[in-house]
């Protein structure tokens, strides 16, 4: 086992009804003045906005608020929310929504309380030294963004979608009701299921670190969302499914089911250039084509341990004789869940139209225009990228 820090802050209120003690929990910290930050909408749809500002006035917290945080966030609102935080003296953003809302207000809550371009923190050119504190309701279990230490935000000028780890992105505290999840879309349930199960694959499928017990903690991740992932596409209103796709969301990326092994998550850096360029594709259906492809180009590097995971996640049957058969079968077993709850495996089916110069120039923006190689079981440069990118189409 590789030696590793662990921290996981963030207080979780997990359940039923939790959402509606929110003001309650925001008065107990002392907070005085809150930026209500949502997405384009859904929360007034469902109810949950007329909820959550009823328990901020029943608790006296005072609030301003800032809608519109699109999938894919982008750094313009961000500006947005850090002027209305200084001007209005904000001392807490609680983010409702998925993803999108939670990582957009992580960056306003960064930006608020640093004096440069928030955008140099994405482009790792400043460390932030300080951040106002984040509180969430989640509405979608996919990113895990409610208990991670990742924000990821595009620049829309640029075209560039960038994410950076700190301990300052770990929310104070996720208030997490899996029946707020029941009106997600099925597309939108099943990019999250291929995200959960990406935060952990692209954790258990590296090189180096022996840890037996994060092995078979993220094996239990990836076996609870497959089995979950199909009844709640079945049924949306199943609790219990909805309730592990939650809670798998949360560990798959707080850190737990990487610990003691060295990991880099490839397939993510090469969607990012994806559903940077091409703002319409959701990051989950983005990484359902780009994860099969890198598999198919990785395997080879390290066949024992595609071999575990298809014979332990997807249950095949190892092929002593030619063990790359069985690292072959995981591949085609994970391709083909993607395909059945109704995810894209190819770029074509993204409905994006992909050339070349696309490919040419999302692989140089993954090496930073050259400044950087992926690690893994080999290093991804411009080449590889390009290979994997290819493999996609
Ligand atoms: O915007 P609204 O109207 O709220 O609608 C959203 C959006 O259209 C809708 N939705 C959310 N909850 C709903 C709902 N619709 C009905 N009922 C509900 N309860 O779903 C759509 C997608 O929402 P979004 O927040 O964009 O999805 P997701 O949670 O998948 O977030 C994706 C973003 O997170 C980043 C991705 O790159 C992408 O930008 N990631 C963040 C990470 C992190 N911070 O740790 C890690 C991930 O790897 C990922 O990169
Ligand atoms: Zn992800």
């Amino acid at each position: 086992m590789l030696n590793f820090e662990f921290y996981c802050p963030t207080r979780v209120f997990f359940g039923r009804d939790q959402h509606k003690r929110v003001g309650e929990i925001i008065k107990s910290y002392g907070f005085k003045k809150v930026l209500l930050h949502y997405g384009e909408g859904s929360i007034k749809k469902t109810g949950l906005y007329d909820e959550v500002v009823k328990a901020l006035n029943d608790a006296g917290i005072d609030f301003v608020e800032l809608g519109g945080a699109r999938p894919n966030p982008v750094l313009g609102l961000v500006r947005k929310g850090i002027e209305i935080c200084r001007k209005e003296n904000v001392d807490l953003v609680l983010a409702v929504g998925g993803g999108s809302a939670i990582d957009s207000g992580k960056a306003i809550a960064v930006g608020a309380a640093n004096d440069c371009d928030p955008w140099l923190f994405f482009m790792k050119k400043r460390e932030p030294e300080r951040a106002l504190p984040v509180g969430t309701i989640l509405t979608l279990a996919a990113t895990g963004s409610e208990t991670s230490a990742s924000a990821v935000i595009t620049n829309e000028e640029l075209k560039l979608k960038r994410g950076y780890n700190s301990d300052f992105h770990r929310p104070l505290f996720s208030i997490l009701n899996p029946e707020l999840t029941y009106t997600v879309s099925p597309y939108q349930t099943a990019c999250g299921i291929v995200d959960i199960i990406m935060h952990t694959a692209e954790r258990y499928l590296t090189q180096k670190g022996e840890a037996e017990v994060t092995d078979r903690i993220a094996e239990a991740v990836l076996k609870s969302t497959i089995n979950a992932g199909r009844k709640a596409l079945k049924n949306p209103r199943d609790y219990k499914a909805r309730a592990t796709l939650m809670w798998a969301g949360s560990i798959s990326h707080n850190g737990l089911t990487g610990l003691g092994r060295d990991f880099f998550m490839v397939s993510h850096q090469i969607e990012h250039e994806i559903s940077g360029m091409f703002e319409e594709v959701a990051h989950g259906a983005g990484l359902a084509v780009v994860f099969p492809a890198w598999m198919k180009y990785a395997y080879k590097y390290n066949i024992p341990r595609f071999c575990q995971y298809a014979v332990r996640v997807w249950n095949c049957e190892m092929d002593y004789a030619n063990p790359e058969n069985t690292a072959i079968a995981g591949i085609e077993a994970t391709e083909k869940f993607f395909r059945e709850i109704g995810m894209p495996t190819t770029m074509k089916e993204l409905n994006i139209n992909v050339t070349d110069e696309n490919i040419e120039e999302m692989a140089e923006k993954c090496t930073n225009y050259g400044e950087r190689t992926l690690p893994g079981y080999i290093e991804y440069g411009k080449k590889e990228i390009i290979d994997i990118l290819k493999l996609c189409m």
